[in-house]
């Protein structure tokens, strides 16, 4: 999976405009965010998806540039004073410490926009073909938005605070975070033009996996440190969020990703292809160290 990033990394450079015009500092604060070292997990996905089903990489290469330009908004907006009020991501200053809030929310809105572009521009429509270009950006509208991603945040700001049953925490993580890593691998298979059958299988792994990686996100934030997360520990608790861990305690949690993994891995039984790397991958993200 690590063989993708730099591909990835190059691609979404492209996407910044060069020129004069005149919005520097909007385009500025957008490749300031987008640059920064994510694991970039979600775009990685999204090609594996698509190799998986027999597609080349290339063709995937907008559509996973597209989830990372979501999750980059989302990240930014997640990070200013009205939501988390988190000063440090990516091992850099948050984007509104360096840009202000004012800019720092434009840049996520123009990366959620320029997501949307890179969907639809002529050379990625003709690569996949418009029906399924048309099919990848509805569901990753859909995912992110008011049902999915945006969706889960509420939930998550709604909650501080309050001590949510088990099925509201549940629903909040598969939104917030499930919901866009549904997106980049359903995106993936579309792209390689896979029948529905393997689109259903890759959401069923993506499920798992991205529930799995909101709580062992949430385990981090109480075991690791802010210099090898590159973003504030303790936040949930500062914040008082709802969180597995803070209603299970660790080592239950420990045990609900590891379930939720050997599940990620069932669903991949769908495929005809080498599943080894998106295996391999389920298990890492469940014992990543940041
Ligand atoms: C952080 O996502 C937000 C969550 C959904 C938990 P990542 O852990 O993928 O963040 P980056 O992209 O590596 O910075
Ligand atoms: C955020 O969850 C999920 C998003 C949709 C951005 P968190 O608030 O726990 O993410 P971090 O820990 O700030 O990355
Ligand atoms: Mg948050
Ligand atoms: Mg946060
Ligand atoms: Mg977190």
């Amino acid at each position: 999976m690590k063989e993708y990033i730099p591909m990835i990394e190059e691609a979404l450079a492209a996407y910044i405009p060069r020129g004069d015009y005149g919005e520097q500092r909007l385009i500025d604060a957008a490749e300031y965010s987008l640059k920064l070292p994510g694991k970039r997990v979600r775009p990685a996905l999204t090609l594996a998806f698509c190799e998986l089903c027999g597609g080349e990489v290339e063709k995937a290469l907008p559509y996973a540039c597209a989830v990372e330009m979501i999750h980059t908004y989302s990240l930014i907006h997640d990070d200013l004073p009205c939501m988390d009020n988190d000063d440090y991501r990516r091992g850099q200053p948050s984007n509104h410490k360096v840009y202000g809030e004012d800019i720092a929310l434009l840049a996520g809105d123009a990366l959620q926009s320029m997501a949307y572009a890179a969907m639809l521009s002529d050379q990625a429509v003709q690569a996949v073909g418009a029906e399924n270009a048309a099919k990848a950006a509805k569901i990753l509208a859909e995912k992110s938005g008011l049902l999915g991603m945006v969706g889960g945040q509420t939930i998550d700001l709604m909650s501080e605070g309050k001590k949510p049953d088990l099925d509201t925490l549940r629903v909040m993580d598969e939104k917030k975070t499930a919901c866009l890593i549904e997106a980049a691998c359903m995106m993936g298979c579309i792209c390689a033009g896979a029948d529905d059958n393997r689109i259903h299988a890759a959401e069923r792994y993506a499920h798992a996996v991205g529930l799995a990686f909101q709580i062992v996100d949430d385990i981090l934030d109480v075991t690791s440190t802010t210099d090898e997360l590159g973003k504030p520990v303790g936040s949930d608790r500062d914040n008082e969020k709802s969180t597995y861990v803070a209603l299970m305690g660790i080592e239950k949690c420990r045990q609900l990703a590891d379930e939720l993994t050997d599940e990620a891995i069932g669903a991949l039984s769908a495929f005809d292809g080498d599943t080894k790397p998106l295996a391999d991958f389920a298990r890492a993200l469940a014992n990543r160290k940041k």
